[in-house]
């Protein structure tokens, strides 16, 4: 449903509806440059909360590989009109973005999980109770390294009313959020990110220990290292190396990189090539077929910060020490 009276009068376009038109191709970078400095590469999957006329799907949906982009909204128009205006009909083939028109904060309407979820512009309208309902449904559609990246107007006290105000906004004492995203099993922290409008960054995460107790240490049955780490893009480690199954078991290695409290800081896979393949790579000096990350250190401390590298056989419940770099995380987080 197109807005009725009294928002007839300039709040009745796709553009309009979501926030000031001469800033809506700010926000779309801004948004996209938030999540790329958070790690989000083509292949990551996002969740786009609230995606309204695709201020930021308009930058996200082209970028992203073919059914990565998820978006949840309650007005059904903006997302058309956006479609339209901004990308036209041929991405819903060449990209086949999804959506679900709700808006009950229910995050697990596409039945999947998440590498990113976006919030932006949401939290500054919502009440306590929403946030607390999106976060705790958020908590379920998150793995260990996803991310949900949102905005806020931070102020010194916390709105306390029990319905979502639009257009006006609310503030929120971070602590508050903190205390929220606590309750729902999600660590909080603010992440320095500019922001066009003076709303605040931050990003929730699964604050969890990697349980390495529960894999047994099996030295030598793989072997494999980091080959390299270089700064992907302001924020984020690219980190790569290589792993050979010894027992040649797997089709594909597990690898996990841990961080200096335990929490897995990322994940992947790399297929195995068998070992006369990997030689002849080597005797030729050529790069071993391998594994690459993208670490964002928006998660870390200043400082240096010691990564490892694990090799996993999930099924025989057994992990395997690969290697370990060092990381320089600046001040600023950036
Ligand atoms: C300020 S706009 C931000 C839109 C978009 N995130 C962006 O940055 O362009 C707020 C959006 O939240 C949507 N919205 C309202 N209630 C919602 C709910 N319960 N769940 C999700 N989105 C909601 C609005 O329709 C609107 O599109």
């Amino acid at each position: 449903m197109r807005p009725q009276p009294p928002y007839q009068q300039g709040f009745d376009t796709h553009r309009n509806y979501v926030g000031s038109e001469d800033k809506y191709d700010l926000l779309a970078a801004t948004q996209f440059a938030a999540l790329v400095g958070l790690g989000l590469r083509d292949t990551h999957s996002l969740l786009d909360l609230g995606c309204g006329s695709l201020r930021g799907g308009r930058l996200c949906i082209p970028y992203l590989e073919p059914e990565r982009y998820f978006g949840i909204e309650p007005n059904r128009w903006l997302v058309e009109d956006g479609l339209a205006q901004n990308l036209g009909q041929d991405v819903l083939q060449v990209k086949r973005p999804q959506f679900a028109y709700n808006d009950d904060f229910d995050l697990g309407v596409f039945g999947r999980t998440f590498d990113y979820i976006l919030a932006q512009s949401i939290f500054s309208h919502a009440a306590a109770c929403q946030i607390e309902r999106c976060f705790a449904s958020a908590r379920r559609v998150m793995g260990p390294t996803s991310l949900l990246a949102g905005t806020y107007f931070r102020g010194q006290a916390s709105y306390t009313g029990d319905a979502w105000v639009y257009p006006g906004c609310v503030e929120y004492r971070p602590e508050d959020l903190a205390a929220m995203a606590v309750a729902a099993g999600l660590a909080f922290k603010p992440y320095l990110h500019f922001h066009p409008n003076g709303q605040s960054w931050f990003v929730l995460y699964d604050d969890q220990p990697f349980d390495a107790a529960a894999l047994r240490d099996e030295p030598g049955r793989f072997a494999g290292n980091f080959d390299g780490s270089a700064v992907a893009y302001p924020g984020v480690r690219l980190l790569w190396g290589w792993a050979v199954d010894n027992a040649g078991r797997l089709d594909e290695i597990e690898i996990v990189v841990i961080d200096r409290r335990g929490r897995l800081a990322a994940k992947t896979t790399t297929r195995i090539h068998r070992q006369d393949v990997v030689d002849a790579l080597d005797r030729d000096g050529c790069d071993r077929p391998g594994w690459r990350v993208s670490i964002p250190t928006a998660l870390f401390e200043p400082g240096p910060q010691p990564l490892r590298t694990y090799a996993l056989d999930p099924d025989a419940k057994c992990a395997c020490y690969i290697g370990a770099v060092e990381i320089d995380v600046p001040a600023a987080a950036s």
